[in-house]
């Protein structure tokens, strides 16, 4: 469990690449909410989420700082990582310990004194959820997929690690069920913030923050037609998860799967 009970994230503003400020007083982050980052690349959106991952005190590039629980963070909170309220997980993120995947989680969960065997089972199947390619506890870490590595982090971040703040950035791409672990990381109340190009992804959060310059542009909030739009959309998306799939299983794709699945987009 994490030492301090977290209860709220604030992000104060900095400058964006000219030096103007940017437009928004405070951003709050409370358990249970979710935010998504746009804006073209460069814009600025890894840098936001770095600077709460290192809980910047205006000495990053952007000038931001950041409270927990309505103050700076504590110092031992900054420097030992097991004290860090917050997970990021990148695109990047690999781990390279030549571990089997039940050693790698065995290992955190001793960190935490829990009952390793069935958490390890339960770590497991809940990162069989987000993946389509099945990971087996007896994987290697440094030979399981990009997409594995990432389900099993968010997995490990939820029931084991406990973390109340997780940071995706970019991860969608990578073969995981974006969706899935959104309304997980939802069920069990996380705040989540992530970076993301996917329309559906950036439709279903409760805020949307717009970068450009470096700089954060605006916040929006989803008016209902756009929220009547995320069922249709979502929709899509499924029947695109399937048929990938589908493809990778190596499957042929027939003129009936198409009218089937099809009739969920309407002409
Ligand atoms: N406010 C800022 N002021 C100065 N440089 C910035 C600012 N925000 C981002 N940068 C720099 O701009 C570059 C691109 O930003 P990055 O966050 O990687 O963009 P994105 O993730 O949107 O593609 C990085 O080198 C980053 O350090
Ligand atoms: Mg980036």
């Amino acid at each position: 469990m994490q030492s301090v009970q977290f209860s709220e994230l604030t992000i104060l503003p900095g400058a964006d690449r000219c030096g103007e400020k940017e437009g928004f007083d405070r951003i709050t982050l409370r358990p249970g909410d979710t935010v998504s980052i746009v804006g073209s690349t460069g814009s600025g959106k890894s840098a936001f989420i770095n600077d709460i991952e290192v809980l910047a005190q205006k000495d990053t590039v952007t000038g931001r700082s950041i409270l927990i629980n309505g103050a700076p963070p504590a110092d031992d909170m900054v420097r030992d990582p097991a004290k860090k309220p917050i997970a990021l997980i990148t695109q990047n993120t690999r781990v390279i310990a030549d571990l089997t995947v039940e050693r790698f989680l065995a290992l955190h969960i001793r960190a935490r004194d829990s009952d390793a065997q069935e958490l390890i089972t339960r770590t497991v199947a809940l990162a069989n959820e987000f993946t389509g390619e099945k990971i087996d506890r007896s994987m290697r870490m440094t030979s399981i997929s990009g997409g594995q590595t990432r389900s099993l982090l968010i997995a490990d971040a939820i029931m084991i690690g406990q973390t109340p703040i997780l940071l995706l950035d970019e991860v969608e791409n990578a073969g995981i069920f974006k969706e899935k672990v959104i309304r997980c990381l939802k069920h069990y109340n996380k705040a989540v913030i992530f970076v993301t190009h996917d329309p559906l992804l950036s439709l279903i959060t409760d805020r949307r923050i717009v970068m450009k310059r470096g700089a954060v542009v605006s916040v929006l909030e989803p008016k209902d037609a756009e929220r009547e739009m995320i069922t249709h959309i979502s929709g899509i998306d499924a029947f695109l998860v399937d048929l990938r799939e589908k493809i990778r299983a190596g499957e042929l794709i027939s003129d009936d799967i198409l009218a089937r699945d099809m009739t969920v987009i309407p002409a």
